[in-house]
């Protein structure tokens, strides 16, 4: 049945028809406090009655089974017939979680010790490269879900960084990334991770083949040359053989660990706990522990991933705001609105539920965003005076990173924090002016996410919140949030292009180059392969 059909939502929609003319009014009660993080919804178009509407809308769903059945290793992602289990990576202290029967816990441990173990060695030179000299330059090649949430935690976590360690991230096929990133790469200190759940993906294998050759060109064909200068995290066992890396240096995971969810799992672990110390991973574990414990235990109506999934849902389905703005006031987390971009809409932008009944109301929501105060000379125009509203999520910080200009009474972290506190103001009550140009209409949403440091904990904490948020949107909605078919088709297109591109390379002249493409296509091929864009 779709959630359409409950009582809870015909409530919130004749809810919404009134609650648009009432002023909004900032209450205490609409708070969240922990004393790791404080969630502040105060300034939602929402008040005492709405939000008991959306928590009968998450009874309604079955809301808390679901999150149990996901906790407790369930094969909730039925269109792959696999458990959704990124949640045990950081059960550090739990008891035993089972997938058909069997215990995952003892394997999850088993490779953590094994990035320990192979980290501090790193660390201490007792592993080297090839001319002995120690890797000090870590270069994680992968794409998507095997380098954004990854990337969000080492700029995060960047202060924390083991002394002399450097980590880049090359992602992009586009041979600009591997040039700019290889350009002053000591080939002699590097090591290149291959991060690849199925070390297959084109990006990734391009990317990883290129360096390969790369390393060759430098150090030699000595196949202990790429037995030193790579590893890999991957659940592909005989293709990382295949590719040459020494088996003892591969970093499993499992299928129950979706590709987008993976970050606390190998995929984060080993590049991070590189550049961060194990240690330093440990912690990012413990704050995503952290909230994964708060998710399961706390009572809905204090639950932060659910309340603020329920807000995204009364946002998109019964205001009609289909977008949202994620403005961390820090930038240290520049690139946490990119891994909320895959972990939000690779998730939910589906257009069916779970039994593939088409969905008859707006899933998923286009998230963006910028670290603050950048993003208010870029978009924040359209935030405050555009037609729609763009509901927005502000993350700050009581602490700097960096202590810089302490010795003004108004510090840079003031500085910025004194524009955290006003933008959701500004957007909540707007101005009134005589002059129309002038002024603010107010009553556009925003959340308000205050943490204590920016450290390792809080970066784990602020992913598992993201993780749980989306999952707790699919859960109500109906949907398989744990699949990704719909990245599927480009793909396929995709390697039709480059056969017809390696045909036109052994012949010009071979007429099935472009045959069956329609014109378009057919036209734009024909430009490209023939280098003129008049031709
Ligand atoms: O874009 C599709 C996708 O499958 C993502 O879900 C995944 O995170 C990414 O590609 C990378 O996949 P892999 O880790 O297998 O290289």
């Amino acid at each position: 049945m779709s959630i359409k059909q409950t009582q809870a939502w015909q409530k919130l929609s004749d809810m919404k028809k009134k609650l648009v003319k009432e002023p909004l009014s900032v209450g205490d009660g609409l708070q969240v406090k922990t004393d790791k993080i404080i969630f502040d919804y105060s300034r939602q178009l929402v008040n005492e009655n709405v939000m008991a509407a959306l928590m009968q809308l998450a009874e309604e769903a079955g809301l808390k089974s679901k999150i149990e059945s996901m906790f407790c290793g369930q094969k909730i992602n039925v269109t792959e017939n696999r458990a959704v289990l990124h949640t045990a990576l950081r059960n550090l202290s739990g008891g035993p979680v089972l997938v058909d029967g069997r215990d995952v816990m003892p394997e999850i441990k088993a490779v953590l010790q094994k990035i320990k173990g192979f980290s501090s060695r790193i660390h201490s030179g007792e592993i080297k490269g090839i001319t002995g000299k120690p890797l000090k330059n870590i270069v994680a090649i992968g794409i998507g879900g095997s380098y954004l949430g990854p990337e969000y935690l080492a700029e995060a976590c960047a202060p924390y960084t083991v002394s002399g360690m450097k980590l880049s991230f090359i992602s992009n096929v586009d041979g600009t990334d591997f040039a700019r990133k290889t350009a002053s790469l000591d080939p002699e200190t590097a090591l290149f991770v291959i991060v690849s759940k199925t070390f297959t993906t084109a990006e990734t294998m391009k990317n990883a083949s290129t360096a390969k050759k790369w390393m060759i060109s430098k150090l030699g064909a000595d196949p202990n040359v790429i037995k030193k200068h790579f590893i890999a995290v991957s659940t592909a066992a005989d293709k990382v053989k295949a590719f040459g890396i020494d088996p003892e240096n591969m970093f499993g995971f499992w299928d129950f660990v979706g590709g987008r969810f993976s970050a606390t799992s190998a995929v984060g672990g080993v590049p991070l706990s590189l550049y961060l110390g194990y240690d330093n991973f440990h912690k990012i574990l413990e704050g995503a522990n952290w909230m994964d414990v708060h998710y399961r235990t706390a009572p809905l109506s204090e639950n932060i991933p659910v309340i603020s999934a329920l807000l995204d849902i009364w946002n998109i389905n019964f205001m009609g705001f289909k977008t949202r703005a994620i403005l961390p006031y820090s930038q240290a987390y520049s690139k946490y609105a990119p891994h909320c971009q895959q972990t939000e809409m690779e998730s939910n932008g589906k257009s069916v539920l779970i039994d593939g009944t088409p969905v008859d109301f707006d899933t998923g929501e286009i998230v963006f965003g910028e670290p603050g105060t950048n993003g208010q000379h870029s978009f924040y125009q359209l935030i405050h005076q555009g037609t729609t509203p763009v509901p927005a999520d502000f993350i700050g910080f009581l602490k700097p990173q960096y202590n810089v200009g302490q010795e003004d009474v108004i510090t840079h972290h003031d500085e910025l924090m004194t524009n955290f506190f006003a933008q959701p103001d500004a957007l909540a009550f707007g101005q009134d002016s005589n002059d129309p140009h002038k002024k603010f209409s107010g009553k556009r949403p925003s959340n308000i996410f205050l943490l204590k440091e920016q450290d390792p904990f809080s970066a784990g904490l602020m992913l598992a919140l993201l993780e749980h948020r989306v999952a707790t949107k699919g859960f109500v909605w109906g949907l398989n949030s744990f699949d990704q078919f719909g990245v599927e088709l480009g793909k396929k297109l995709g390697l039709d292009i480059r056969r017809r591109m390696e045909l036109f390379k052994k012949d010009q002249k071979d007429p099935s180059v472009y045959a069956g493409l329609n014109n378009s296509t057919a036209k734009l091929l024909k430009l490209y392969l023939s280098g003129e864009l008049y031709s």
